[in-house]
């Protein structure tokens, strides 16, 4: 059993985005976690609609108490690109929420990481799941943010497997290439990684990209499985999440995953070939509280700014080609049973939670 004493203080920077909604889903239901904070930056749609989402979703987890703040609406140098094909126009796909009735917090999202890191040294974990624009802002205004945090696990880039924005690229990444090269390297200075070590502390940030997070392909029969952890009907979940048509399920989190995934694994099937969908982000959520469920390696990776073609690209050293120390940990396998079994545990359980209160 989780005490306050033993609980884990998370920060979740996130583009909320229909996979940052099942991490930020996954976050409240694991007991092992102090959700301190959910930081908003531009990437699947804008920032206010980001802040908007995630007050939202946090909502219907009952989690209005956690501090929203929002940050960046623009990367650090290039134009922001969103993307509604991905997400839909508001970023949850088909679903509705109620609009979120928390205000939004009086910080800045960078300044609150910094806080908050400040606050209790060595304590908190940042999990980023969308762009890095607020961590660069972060560390450009702390450089020593990153002595200062417990562990930072980002999802983004594509180490050695095809990209999802460019050939080679991955959208987080993509978004703001320069933010990214910013974090890389001042979280990745072997100065900043022995210091780090020598405080039990993980030396190097884990970077999980879409070598790892496409291992993790959320079906219909998962969202079934949660649908009947949650006490809801499985089989008129798995219909919803295929058709519109199908009658909305009764519980109100199920209801929000098979409208939201609907669209969602809608365009995974017209771009992947599968009716699915890679779940990038509640996997990066789940491997920062349970690192043993990914295996990583210490790479030296550098970020494409000026590629013609691969701008965005995260550049890794396999072969250490380069000589240089290793920057990140990235991670090269994942346990994807692992992670739905618990996914489908602590989501359906939160569910059940929500259904008994909202009945
Ligand atoms: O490339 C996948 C990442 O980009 C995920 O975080 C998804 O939410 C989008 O932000
Ligand atoms: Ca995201």
């Amino acid at each position: 059993m989780s005490t306050a004493a033993t609980r884990v203080p998370l920060v979740v920077d996130c583009d909320t985005g229909i996979d940052d909604s099942l991490a930020l889903l996954y976050a409240a239901a694991s007991p092992e976690v102090e959700l301190v904070a959910a930081t908003c930056v531009a990437g699947n749609v804008d920032a206010r609609q980001v802040a908007e989402n995630t007050r939202a979703v946090l909502a219907l987890a009952g989690r209005e108490d956690v501090e929203v703040a929002l940050g960046r609406e623009v990367p650090l140098v290039r134009p922001l690109r969103t993307t509604p094909e991905t997400h839909g126009l508001r970023g949850i796909g088909w679903a509705e929420l109620p609009p979120a009735r928390a205000p939004l917090s009086a910080r800045h999202a960078a300044d609150l990481i910094v806080a908050e890191a400040r606050r209790r040294p060595g304590a908190v974990t940042l999990v980023t799941i969308g762009p890095l624009t607020n961590l660069a802002v972060a560390v450009l205004r702390e450089p020593e943010l990153p002595r200062l945090l417990r562990r930072l696990v980002l999802m983004g880039g594509s180490y050695r497997s095809a990209g999802n924005t460019a050939p080679t690229t991955e959208w987080n990444v993509t978004v703001d290439p320069e933010a990214a090269r910013i974090v890389f390297t001042a979280f990745g200075a072997p100065e900043v990684v022995a210091a780090r070590e020598a405080a039990g502390l993980a030396g190097r940030p884990l970077a999980l990209g879409l070598d790892v997070t496409e291992r993790a392909k959320m079906l219909p029969r998962h969202l079934a499985a949660l649908a009947g952890r949650a006490g809801d009907d499985p089989a008129a979940a798995e219909a919803r999440v295929r058709s519109a048509a199908a009658p909305a399920p009764a519980n109100p989190v199920v209801r929000y995953l098979t409208d939201a995934l609907r669209f969602y694994m809608e365009f995974h099937s017209r771009n992947d070939g599968f009716y699915g969908a890679f779940v990038h982000d509640p996997l990066a959520l789940a491997a920062a509280l349970d690192p043993a469920l990914v295996r990583s390696e210490p790479l030296a990776v550098d970020v494409e700014l000026g590629g013609t073609l691969t701008t965005g690209e995260t550049v890794a050293d396999w072969r250490r080609t380069w000589q240089r120390p290793a920057n990140l940990d990235v991670g090269v396998e994942v346990d994807g049973a692992a992670f739905f079994e618990r996914f489908v545990e602590r989501v359906g359980g939160l569910a059940a939670d929500r259904a008994a209160v909202s009945s």
